[in-house]
């Protein structure tokens, strides 16, 4: 008889555990060798000057005049900037036009508050980590400063932005390492990582968000004889720490209405849920959303925040050509009305292939992928995030 087939479950799963962590590393070694990081691509001088809002020939000049940063410059004199370049040179305009800064640099300025966005819903697969990503970079690719929280213990949105959080991290290096009720806790700016991405930093997320879940129980038990934060005011109590260093925060929340969920939910100033408009999606919203209130409720008279500037919901892997998915936008947005973004981000295998490839349609040059598909579904994306940007500046009371 083998010792398999006396080995009882939990040493079974222990030794699946450890065969496939072994055989994840060797693969990861392989794929991507240590020294190979993630980079953002280059832009070239036409996309650099329509992002910074300068005309090429300007860009040019400041180029051979030798002012703001050197761009790559190829043997057939084509110039491409960095990400980071662009940024720098977003400051040198902002400069050297102080009436025009804002239009060049659009950091927010006194009296505009730190805007968090927590997405979220409770349905697994409707896109919230897709949302959160790509909103995170339109804002970084747009000049602002955007902190990346991944409160998924799956960390579905840190391996999309190039870590491998089951090697990458060691313990206390996700949220729950600034949230602990323990004295292991430490500064959130000690958790925060930079990305690949000038601009876009990262808080990274893995299994042992999970323990926040187990702890909270534990300490509203003992809370007569702890006087920490309540579970609620964690996440922002966190996230204020770093407040001034950064314009937005975007939140990607696991698919449960946990602990974790409830405390970015109240960190926020605004909330986008994400929806898959297909029946079996929203047949169970209503009862959810009842549910949700309740907790809410509960939340609130204990003294949780739940003031937003705005809640929107956004349709994701929306078919506009499919029928009884119209039907069901149809339904919401004569419910909910203005709560419905205009613009819904289409279902595309442009997006689903970039995916695979852990990349997004910011990050692949146009003619990777079939043109058509890939300008339909950026325009599609562009025009949500639009419209979520368009809301925090009314929020800060730009016009
Ligand atoms: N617009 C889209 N077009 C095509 N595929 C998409 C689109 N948006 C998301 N997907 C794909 O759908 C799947 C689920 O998306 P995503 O991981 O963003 O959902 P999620 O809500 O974060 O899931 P979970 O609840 O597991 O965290 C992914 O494989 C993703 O690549
Ligand atoms: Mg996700």
């Amino acid at each position: 008889m083998d010792s398999l087939s006396v080995s009882t479950t939990d040493v079974r799963i222990e030794r699946h555990a450890n065969q496939l962590s072994r055989q994840l590393k060797l693969l990861r070694d392989k794929l991507f060798p240590p020294l190979s990081q993630k980079t953002l691509r280059t832009f070239t001088s036409g996309e650099a000057a329509q992002m910074i809002g300068v005309s090429d020939g300007y860009l040019r000049q400041l180029s051979l005049d030798g002012k703001g940063p050197s761009p790559d410059v190829s043997a057939t004199g084509r110039r491409s900037y960095t990400l980071a370049q662009i940024n720098e040179l977003r400051q040198h305009m902002a400069k050297l036009k102080p009436k025009d800064a804002l239009a060049y640099l659009p950091w927010r300025r006194p009296g505009e508050k730190l805007q968090t966005i927590a997405v979220t819903n409770f349905k697994g697969g409707s896109a919230k980590t897709t949302t959160t990503l790509y909103l995170a970079q339109y804002l970084a690719l747009n000049g602002y400063r955007v902190l990346a929280v991944d409160l998924d213990p799956q960390a579905s949105l840190s391996s999309m932005l190039g870590l491998q959080p089951e090697f990458d991290l060691a313990e206390g290096d996700t949220l729950y390492g600034a949230i602990r009720y323990d004295e292991n806790r430490k500064p959130l700016r000690e958790i925060i990582r930079k990305t690949y991405i000038d601009g876009l930093d990262l808080v990274a997320g893995n299994l042992e968000l999970m323990e926040f879940e187990h702890e909270t129980p534990r300490a509203l038990s003992d809370r007569r004889h702890s006087s920490g934060e309540m579970f609620f005011n964690r996440v922002g109590v966190a996230i204020n720490e770093v407040e001034s260093d950064y314009d937005v925060v975007v939140i990607d929340c696991p698919p449960q209405l946990g602990y974790l969920t409830l405390g970015a939910v109240c960190a926020a100033t605004s909330l986008l849920i994400t929806i898959h408009p297909q029946m079996v999606d929203v047949a169970s919203m209503s009862q959810f959303l009842l549910m949700t209130a309740d907790l809410l409720s509960v939340v609130r008279n204990a003294g949780g925040d739940l003031r937003h500037d705005f809640i929107k919901y956004v349709v994701t892997r929306h078919e506009p050509f499919d029928a009884p998915q119209s039907q069901i936008v149809a339904l919401l947005r004569s419910l909910f009305g203005e709560d419905v973004l205009t613009a819904t981000i289409l279902k595309s295998t442009a997006i689903a292939d970039a995916g695979l490839t852990k990349q997004t349609l910011y990050e692949i040059e146009r003619g990777q992928v079939r043109r058509s598909t890939y300008d339909r579904a950026l325009e599609s994306v562009n025009a949500a995030n639009g419209e979520v940007l368009a809301g925090l500046h009314k929020a800060w009371g730009r016009t």
